[in-house]
């Protein structure tokens, strides 16, 4: 993409990768620039198989948005959402039912932009540009407001964007002060990188040890940690399994085919 186009924001640094472009580029999107791409390399050289980690993800994500829509949610809150391509929640939610409304929380200037671009004429969907720790100033949003109704249940997703919080009492605290927020019904679809001994432990600690140098630094943290976010929920089958365990269907062309290789662990759960 040209530094020239016009909706680029002004105010973001093009010195800098930032992780919603990085990832943007692993799945073979275009919303992304050349310090972004020299960075993706950086990525892949120190994990070759890293674009399946992010496919992973990203297929996690429809599945359990389609789980959650299966079991009757029709609102989405999609915390650190990323650029809204490669199918986004809107679609996968929409696929089930059309009157499915998702709101999308995003800080990094040029996924709100493209997320502003693409959400335009969707009735559906809005995008709030936040940071999703501010919980308050998400809640309170007008996009917020105007499409989610907080007596019925709610998806609220951190889909590989908890760990870009660093501090894990916050982290913790984040993910509770939604989940008080939204009714009993209401689901928690989760990612989450994991510093498993596994094998490809040590590409996890050159990646986390890369996104020191990005716009925004993440932190992989314990199955542990990771499972007793879920303490209080019911947890979906078949609990805190990496990505690719998470109900697999199949039909990805991949570079590995060793579960820790996915890296993030995943899970779904209901609030009783
Ligand atoms: C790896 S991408 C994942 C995108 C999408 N959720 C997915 O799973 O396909 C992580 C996203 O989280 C966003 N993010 C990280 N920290 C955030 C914060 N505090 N508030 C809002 N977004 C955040 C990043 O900008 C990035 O777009």
């Amino acid at each position: 993409m040209s530094g020239q186009v016009s909706w680029i924001p002004s105010d973001i640094d093009l010195g800098r990768a930032s992780p919603a472009r990085v990832y943007d580029y692993l799945l073979g999107g275009s919303w992304n620039f050349d310090v972004d791409r020299m960075m993706a390399q950086q990525a892949i050289d120190r994990m070759p198989w890293v674009r399946d980690l992010a496919r992973h993800n990203r297929q996690f994500l429809g599945r359990a948005v389609r789980f959650c829509a299966s079991a009757g949610v029709r609102q989405f809150l999609d915390l650190g959402s990323g650029m809204p391509t490669f199918k986004s929640v809107h679609e996968m939610a929409c696929e089930i039912d059309p009157a499915s409304r998702v709101v999308y929380v995003e800080q990094e200037p040029v996924a709100v932009a493209h997320s502003e671009l693409i959400l335009g004429p969707v009735p559906g969907a809005g995008i709030v540009a936040a940071d999703m720790r501010d919980v308050n100033a998400v809640l309170d949003h007008p996009v917020t407001k105007s499409m989610i109704d907080f007596g019925e249940p709610v998806a609220v997703i951190m889909a590989s964007s908890l760990h870009y919080i660093l501090d894990a009492r916050e982290a913790r605290r984040t993910v509770e002060s939604y989940l008080d927020a939204v009714p009993s019904g209401s689901y928690l679809v989760l990612s989450h990188i994991s510093d498993n001994q596994g094998e490809g432990s040590d590409e996890v600690k050159g990646l986390v040890e890369l996104s020191k140098t990005t716009s925004a630094a993440g932190v992989a943290r314990s199955r542990e940690w990771i499972s007793s976010l879920f303490e209080t929920l019911e947890l979906i089958e078949p609990g805190v399994v990496y990505t690719s365990q998470w109900r697999p269907e199949g039909g990805l062309r991949l570079v590995t085919e060793l579960p820790s290789h996915a890296s993030l662990l995943a899970a779904v759960a209901r609030k009783p």
